[in-house]
C-alpha cells in the first residue's frame, strides 16, 4: 500500500513535469496525454487524475477524450503488441484460426488480451494494409505474412 502511494506521488511529479511544457497553451490536453502515455506506457486512473488537477480540466472530459481516440490505453499493455488482421483478405485465408492459435499459444483466457507477465498484448485489426501477405499479423513493427497455424509458435518464440 505504502509502495503504491509512493509510486502515485512519483507519477504526479512526472505529470507536473510534462504539464509544465504545455501549460498555458490552448489544446494542451492531447500532447499531455500523448506524453504521459509515452512515459507510463498507458494511462492509469491516478495519472488521469493528476492531469485533471494540473490542467484544471474535469476528469470526465479527460475520460471522454481518452476513450474516443484509439491511440490511448487505459489498461497496461504487454511489451510486445501482436496485431492480428481480421480484414476480408485475411479472414478468407484463415485469420480466425491464426488468432485461435495465438490465443492458445499465449494461454489467453476468454476476455483476456494481455498475458499475465505483460509480455504480449493481442489486438485485432481490420486491415493492416498488406493484403497481399494474407493472412498477416504484425508484432510491434514486424510483419509476418502467409502465416499458418503451425508457424505461430516459432514466430511468437522470437519475442519471448
Ligand atoms: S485484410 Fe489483412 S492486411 Fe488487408
Amino acid at each position: 500500500m505504502k509502495k503504491k502511494k509512493k509510486q502515485i506521488q512519483k507519477d504526479s511529479v512526472k505529470i507536473r513535469e510534462i504539464v509544465s511544457k504545455y501549460r498555458g497553451e490552448s489544446g494542451a490536453l492531447m500532447p499531455v496525454l500523448q506524453a504521459a502515455q509515452e512515459a507510463f506506457g498507458y494511462l492509469p486512473e491516478h495519472v488521469l487524475q493528476a492531469i485533471s488537477k494540473e490542467l484544471k480540466i474535469p476528469l470526465s472530459n479527460i475520460y471522454g477524450v481518452v476513450t474516443f481516440y484509439a491511440q490511448f490505453h487505459l489498461k497496461r499493455r504487454g511489451k510486445n503488441i501482436v496485431r492480428c488482421c481480421l480484414g476480408t483478405a485475411c479472414y478468407v485465408k484463415g485469420a480466425k484460426e491464426i488468432i485461435g492459435s495465438i490465443k492458445s499459444e499465449l494461454k489467453l483466457k476468454p476476455g483476456e488480451d494481455t498475458t499475465p507477465d505483460y509480455r504480449f498484448t493481442l489486438e485485432i485489426a481490420r486491415c493492416i494494409g498488406t493484403c497481399f501477405l494474407a493472412p498477416v499479423i504484425m508484432i510491434n513493427n514486424d510483419y509476418y505474412g502467409n502465416l499458418s497455424t503451425n508457424k505461430v509458435p516459432g514466430v511468437l518464440s522470437l519475442y519471448r
